[in-house]
């Protein structure tokens, strides 16, 4: 006879093998209908987040004067190849490249600036009072291996200013992009280098990479492979031994002539003055090939490496002329990273208050219901209000209920009395006091309140103020429209 134990044990182990079974089954009809690896779905929970994001990101837009710009999601391989850079990781190896039925090479744009730079160009916007200036926000698709903080597609806002070379400019964009992480709630440290203009970095990329050859064997795989392909992109690595070597390596600084020294000495006095949290970082580099004179990322205080930047930019002087435009037209602009933004701003906690609903409309019965959708359309179209409402719902608790979940300040009720009488019932949700006043009056009854509720005055409605509104009033309700609405309100207690 077995043990009773290696008996629990077989059935254990085919109980096990029956759920795995199971899990693969799942896994197996799962893989058909989820998210293409490193996309998500931003669900309805998270979507506050992101709304104060854009809301955040457009009015910077407006406060530094930059207008809104789309660009679509698809535009020509070569738009990228040329502009980021052949050499780069992302035209390398990450970005989303087929060939349509047209035998056209497409890419899903992999970031934003080359775009904004073709519409520039293609527009003619190079006869407009310069510089023009473009704020954008969307996705953008970057085939990396997917981890926390990058994903392979992920949301940018971004600001380019193209037409202008003042160091003002670069100062004013480094500081928009730290207002935008302070106006969320995110303390940021802004890592600030320059990399000078093609010919003072010539001379410093040779110095470089004399240096690095002499320590090739405490390289990395990948950055033997950079000295000879992207040399600048060795100060950035992560690597420890390579983190090492990069302490001695000559800095980019010692190597800018007098025209991007002079530059990038304003830019540092600008920040100075508008006393913003920066540090000089010699290692930055950045990952896209049109950099020139200043660039700058946004590290989050407590990401000491940088490994999840929160955003990035710098000047591009000859990224129009590489793309067919005008010689000598330079620019500047930045793109932030809403994905992490939203990521800390959940870390940290930070609160984000749900949109506000002023006015929830309730009703109960066949003629209510007719009565209350047009009052809605009124309130919507003309009061000024945000209003909301349930419809598809009879119940007049099931309505009450989700007036509570969306937090409405005050609900409007209409039953069949109300509607015999030309009333409405108005509730004021946080104190529960309700009161009946005129149908005609609604909108200015709820006028005044709101008024007073913006003005942060606790709603206390007296018998003196309901006789003023030409309100019924006991304790807020009168004992027949109490007597009415237990008729109506199918065992709720209101
Ligand atoms: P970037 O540094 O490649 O610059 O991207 C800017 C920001 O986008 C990053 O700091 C990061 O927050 C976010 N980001 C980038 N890749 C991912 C990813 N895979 N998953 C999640 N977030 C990501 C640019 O794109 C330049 N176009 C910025 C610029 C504008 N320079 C001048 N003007």
């Amino acid at each position: 006879m077995p043990k009773k134990t290696t008996i629990i044990k077989k059935s254990q182990k085919m109980k096990e093998k029956k759920d795995n079974k199971e899990v693969k089954r799942v896994r197996k009809s799962k893989k058909d209908l989820i998210t293409v690896t490193g996309m998500r779905d931003i669900l309805p929970q998270d979507q506050k987040y992101w709304e104060r994001v854009r809301e955040v990101a457009k009015q910077i837009s407006q406060d530094y004067g930059y207008e809104r710009i789309d660009t679509p999601i698809l535009e020509f391989a070569d738009l990228f190849v040329r502009g980021v850079g052949a050499q780069t990781d992302i035209v390398e190896k990450e970005m989303f490249a087929f060939t349509d039925q047209g035998d056209d090479r497409l890419v899903l744009r992999p970031e934003g600036t080359a775009s904004v730079v073709r519409a520039y160009i293609q527009h003619g916007m190079l006869n407009h009072p310069q510089p023009v200036k473009f704020y954008y926000i969307g996705p953008l698709f970057r085939h990396e291996k997917p981890q926390s903080g990058r994903y392979r597609q992920f949301f940018q806002f971004g600001f380019e200013a193209i037409g202008e070379d003042n160091p003002a400019l670069d100062a004013q964009l480094i500081l928009m992009g730290w207002n935008a992480l302070n106006d969320l709630g995110i303390e940021s440290v802004i890592q600030v280098n320059s990399i000078g203009c093609k010919e003072c970095r010539e001379e410093y990329k040779k110095a470089l990479v004399k240096y690095y050859k002499s320590k090739t064997k405490l390289l990395c795989d990948n950055c033997q492979t950079r000295m000879t392909k992207n040399p600048l992109r060795l100060l950035d690595c992560k690597e420890d031994g390579c983190k090492g070597v990069r302490e001695d390596a000559p800095q980019i600084l010692d190597y800018l002539d007098k025209l991007c020294k002079d530059h990038f000495m304003k830019v540092v006095g600008y920040l100075d003055e508008l006393d913003l949290p920066y540090v000089l970082n010699p290692y930055i580099v950045r990952g896209l090939d049109y950099y020139s004179k200043t660039i700058f990322e946004y590290w989050s205080t407590d990401d000491i490496e940088g490994k999840n930047a929160l955003g990035g930019g710098g000047r591009y002087d000859g990224l129009v002329k590489i793309l067919g435009g005008r010689e000598d037209t330079p620019a500047c602009g930045l793109a932030m990273g809403v994905d992490r933004i939203v990521a800390k701003m959940r870390e940290k906690n930070i609160e984000v208050l749900e949109a506000r609903v002023d006015v929830f409309v309730a009703q109960l019965g066949d003629a209510a219901k007719k009565k209350a959708m047009v009052m809605y359309e009124h309130l919507r179209k003309n009061g000024g209000f945000t209003v909301s409402q349930a419809f598809h719902k009879d119940s007049l608790k099931k309505q009450l209920e989700i007036a509570n979940k969306i937090k409405a300040k005050y609900t409007l009720i209409i039953g069949q009395k109300e509607v015999s009488d030309g009333t409405i019932m108005i509730r004021d949700m946080q104190g529960g006091v309700q009161e009946v006043i005129d149908f005609n009056k609604t909108e200015k009854e709820l006028k005044k309140r709101l008024d007073k509720y913006h003005e942060g005055a606790v709603i206390d409605l007296t018998q003196t103020e309901a006789v003023e509104s030409g309100a019924e009033m006991s304790g807020g309700i009168t004992p027949n429209v109490i007597a009415d609405v237990e008729d109506l309100k199918d065992g709720l207690d209101i």
